[in-house]
C-alpha cells in the first residue's frame, strides 16, 4: 500500500459519512476488520455519531474501504503516521475456532503479532487502542466470568486472543480489551454468523434436523457492541483511567437449539423438524460449555447499553433472506 493510495482512499468514500464541514475537527477512528461482521456495525455507529472513519479491509476491501494487509508491519507503520487516528477499535482476527486449528501459524500471525504492532503503534501516537477480544478466553466450567477471573481457553483460537490481550495490554497499557459472545448482526450471508446460519437449519424442514442443546450461549448483536466501543471510546479520551479488560454481553441464554426454534418463531415457520441434542459432540475444537461474562464494570461506570431482545435483533438480520422480504425492517437497509 503507498501513501498516495492511502490519500486517495481518504477522500469522500463509504466510510466517510460525516458533514464535510466538520471533518476538520471531527475525531478520527480507524477500524480494522472493517469488511467483517462487527468491524461494518462499529464503522456505521461511529459516522453516525459524527466521527471521520477509515476503515480496513483486506480480501473483500471495496470503494470506500482502505486495503491494507495487517501483517505487512512498514504498511501498518505508515498508515497510522499518515492517518494519526485518535482512535483504533481492532476487530480483524481469524476468529473461526476450526480454521485456527487447522491454520495456527497464520491465525496467530493475524491475531497476536498484528494486534501486537498495532498496540505498540497506538501508544507511539497516543491514540486510544481498543482490541476486540473473546469468552473464549474461558473454559466455560465455572461462570459467570468476571474481568479479573483467570481465563483458560480451551482451543487454539481463544489461546490466540488471549494471547493478543496481552500483547495489547504490554505494548499499550491504556488500551481497553472489550471481550464479547457469540456475535451476529447484519449479514452478507447467513453463514457469516454462527447465529444467522441457523436460518438454513429452520428453513431445511427434513426430518431430524439435531442442534446443539448443551453449550450456553449469549448472542450479541454486533449493534450494541458497536456502541459500547464508541462509548468506551468517547469516555476513554476524557479519562485515562478507562483502561484494561470489560466485558459486554447480551443477557438471554440459549442453545443453539434454542436460537433456531427462536428464529423458526419469530417467521411464523415450522421447528417440530428442530432436534436438541443433550449430548456434546466429539467436536474436533473444544468450546465452553458456558462462558457467561459478568459486565457489570462496563454496567457501574454507565458505559454500557440495553442489549436489544433476541427475536427483534434476528429478525433485522435474517429478513432480507426471506423470499417475500415481508419482515422488512427499516434498520440496516
Ligand atoms: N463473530 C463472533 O461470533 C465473535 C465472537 C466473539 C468475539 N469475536 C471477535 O470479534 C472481532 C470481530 O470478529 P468478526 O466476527 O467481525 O470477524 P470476521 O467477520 O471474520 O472479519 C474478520 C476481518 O478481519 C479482516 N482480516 C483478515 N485478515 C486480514 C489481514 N491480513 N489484514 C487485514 N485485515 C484482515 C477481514 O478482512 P477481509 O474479509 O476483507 O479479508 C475481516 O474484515 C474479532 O476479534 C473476533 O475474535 C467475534
Amino acid at each position: 500500500m503507498s501513501r498516495a493510495d492511502l490519500r486517495i482512499m481518504f477522500s469522500p468514500g463509504r466510510v466517510q459519512l460525516v458533514q464535510e464541514e466538520t471533518m476538520d475537527q471531527a475525531p478520527k477512528v480507524l477500524v480494522t476488520g472493517a469488511t467483517g461482521l462487527l468491524g461494518r456495525a462499529v464503522c456505521r455507529e461511529f459516522q453516525n455519531n459524527s466521527w471521520a472513519v477509515l476503515g480496513i479491509g483486506f480480501r473483500r476491501a471495496r470503494s470506500g474501504i482502505l486495503r491494507c494487509d495487517l501483517t505487512d508491519e512498514e504498511a501498518v507503520r505508515g498508515l497510522l503516521q499518515d492517518y494519526k487516528p485518535d482512535v483504533i477499535i481492532h476487530c480483524a482476527a481469524e476468529r473461526r475456532p476450526d480454521v485456527v486449528e487447522r491454520h495456527t501459524e497464520a491465525a496467530v500471525n493475524l491475531n497476536v503479532h498484528t494486534t501486537s504492532t498495532l498496540a505498540k503503534e497506538a501508544a507511539a501516537c497516543g491514540a486510544f487502542f481498543l482490541y476486540i477480544s473473546t469468552d473464549y478466553v474461558f473454559d466455560g466450567r465455572n461462570p459467570p466470568y468476571g474481568e479479573d477471573d483467570t481465563p483458560n481457553p480451551l482451543n487454539v483460537y481463544g489461546r490466540s486472543k488471549l494471547e493478543g490481550e496481552r500483547e495489547t495490554l504490554r505494548h499499550c497499557p491504556g488500551a481497553v480489551v472489550l471481550r464479547v459472545p457469540v456475535l451476529f448482526g447484519e449479514v452478507e450471508t447467513v453463514s457469516e454468523s454462527a447465529v444467522t446460519c441457523l436460518w438454513l437449519r429452520v428453513q431445511e424442514a427434513t426430518e431430524g434436523s439435531t442442534l446443539d442443546h448443551c453449550q450456553q450461549r449469549f448472542p450479541t448483536d454486533t449493534r450494541d457492541v458497536a456502541a459500547v466501543c464508541r462509548k468506551l471510546s468517547e469516555r476513554a479520551r476524557q479519562d485515562p483511567s478507562i483502561r484494561g479488560i470489560f466485558h459486554f454481553s447480551a443477557k438471554e441464554q440459549m442453545t443453539k437449539y434454542e436460537m433456531a426454534i427462536a428464529i423458526a418463531q419469530a417467521f411464523n415457520l415450522p421447528s417440530n423438524h428442530l432436534i436438541p441434542l443433550t449430548e456434546q459432540p466429539a467436536a474436533s475444537t473444544l468450546r465452553p460449555l458456558n462462558s457467561q461474562l459478568n459486565c457489570s464494570r462496563l454496567e457501574l461506570l454507565n458505559l454500557s447499553v440495553e442489549p436489544r431482545p433476541f427475536t427483534s435483533a434476528i429478525v433485522d438480520s435474517l429478513w432480507p433472506f426471506t423470499p417475500d422480504k415481508r419482515w422488512r425492517q427499516t434498520v440496516f437497509h
